[in-house]
């Protein structure tokens, strides 16, 4: 029952899309009348606001971390089981993705997802940075850096994190679902990527030449 509760929150908590919100309450335009459509931190960055785009990016990951390390500081000897951190952070994760307060309309997750992993193992966290950073800066595509990090998780984290013989354990399982559900909901990227038509990621210096 606990765990249930703690699932429902941490759903909820996910639920609040501050891509809708924070250009909601600052005056600027919402991010599903224009660009991607989605409700995303690139996305509210394409309206020209890269503060908001920040803070929204902070504040998604933030609902994705928050569960996880609720669950880790409140329940120590893991009665809730080993898996729980994680099992907060795909609730979260999927509230994002399908927002109760937002007609379950949300968005693709790659922040969400950020804050639950840098919840989980901020080891973890940084080497999917790495990749992130290394697909973005050869492709120039936010939606191929997220989603090749995405993929990586599980399999880095059976790796090099869990403990010896649970290396396909509920931790796993839980972030290959996130995996899953995050390449899932890039569909439209991926057919724009095979297309050529995907938008690309400029650094402020290449926008200005
Ligand atoms: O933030 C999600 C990112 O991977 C892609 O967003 O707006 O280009 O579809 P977008």
């Amino acid at each position: 029952m606990l765990l249930l509760i703690t699932l429902a929150l941490s759903y909820a908590l996910g639920s609040l899309s501050f891509a809708i919100l924070l250009p909601r309450l600052t005056g600027g335009p919402d991010p599903r009348t224009y660009g991607s459509g989605n409700p995303g931190a690139t996305n509210v960055l394409r309206a020209g606001n890269r503060k908001i785009a920040i803070a929204v990016l902070v504040l998604d990951a933030l609902k994705g971390a928050i569960p996880v390390w609720a669950v880790m500081v409140l329940d120590p000897s893991q009665s809730l089981g080993a898996a729980a951190p994680a099992a907060a952070g795909l609730a979260a994760f999927l509230g994002h993705l399908y927002p109760v307060f937002f007609r379950f309309q949300g968005g693709k997750g790659v922040a969400t997802a950020i804050g639950a992993v840098l919840g989980l193992h901020a080891g973890l966290a940084l080497m999917l940075l790495v990749i992130f950073a290394g697909v973005l800066y050869r492709w120039r595509h936010v939606s191929l850096a997220a989603m090749c990090a995405a993929a990586a998780a599980p399999v880095l984290y059976a790796l090099f994190i869990a403990t010896a013989g649970d290396a396909l354990g509920n931790t796993t399982a839980l972030l290959l679902v996130m995996a899953a559900l995050l390449v899932w909901r890039h569909r439209a990227n991926i057919e724009r990527l095979r297309a050529g038509t995907e938008s690309r990621w400029l650094t402020p210096a290449e926008k200005r030449a």
